[in-house]
């Protein structure tokens, strides 16, 4: 198997590297530490799975997002400019401009926190401890009206928060669902007659025609 790995992408040094095998032989790298492999093992999955230990206030929440991302994001996660909005556009999803932010849009509260705890404050990422994330989050939670000002947010509860579009998603069945539609493609002697290219585009010659 590796082997096989080795033939099919080994054209550059890197790629020869990434191969635990190849990089002894070469005499580069070293394996992760434990404590480095953590430091990227951060994905939190929407079973809860990955959430640290730990727990924030809405009220916290208030003023950490003020210290740290309410400089794009708004006092009130309701986006300065056009850094992203973070909160309102409930029933919007249908409109022909929806606004899709975490509380309209977003399907599992667990991407709000692993996003946040990954890489936010753009350019500062991972820089907000477990317990600032569940604070941010109770207030991006306060903020779409999802839950009261009192509210705490922590690893234990954090499954019970339900999201508007929980429901929104479905899976991609076309590969079965729309199969009646699929033919086998045509690809030699599909037509009898020669093929004639026609013009269908409602504005022709678009293209600028060179200033002089
Ligand atoms: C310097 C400006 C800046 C600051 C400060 C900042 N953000 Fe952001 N944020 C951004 C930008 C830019 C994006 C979009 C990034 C992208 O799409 O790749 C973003 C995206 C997000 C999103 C995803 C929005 C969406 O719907 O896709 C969330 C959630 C978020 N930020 C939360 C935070 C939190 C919480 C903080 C504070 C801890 C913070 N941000 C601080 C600029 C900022």
């Amino acid at each position: 198997m590796s082997k096989f790995r080795n033939l099919l992408i080994g054209t550059t040094l890197v790629t020869l590297a990434a191969s635990p095998v190849m990089a002894e032989k070469l005499g580069l790298g070293r394996a992760a530490l434990p404590e480095e492999v953590a430091a990227w093992n951060l994905d939190v999955s929407p079973d809860g799975t990955g959430l640290p230990e730990g727990s924030g206030s809405v009220l916290d929440g208030e003023e950490v997002f003020a210290d740290n991302c309410a400089i794009c994001h708004g006092d009130f996660a309701e986006g300065v400019d056009n850094w992203p909005k973070l909160a309102g556009g409930m029933d919007t999803l249908n409109h022909k401009d929806p606004l899709k932010t975490v509380g309209s849009y977003w399907p599992y509260l667990s991407t709000a926190f692993d996003y946040v705890h990954r890489s936010m404050p753009f350019g500062s990422a991972q820089t907000m401890s477990a317990d600032d994330t569940y604070a941010i989050v109770a207030y991006i939670l306060y903020s779409n009206d999802l839950v009261d000002e009192d509210f705490v947010l922590s690893k234990d509860n954090f499954l019970e928060v339900e999201m508007p579009n929980a429901d929104g998603f479905i899976v991609d069945d076309r590969e079965e669902a729309e199969k009646h539609f699929w033919t086998e493609p045509c690809m030699e002697n599909c037509k009898p007659e020669p093929v004639k290219i026609t013009m269908k585009a409602a504005v022709l010659d678009v293209t600028p025609d060179e200033e002089d």
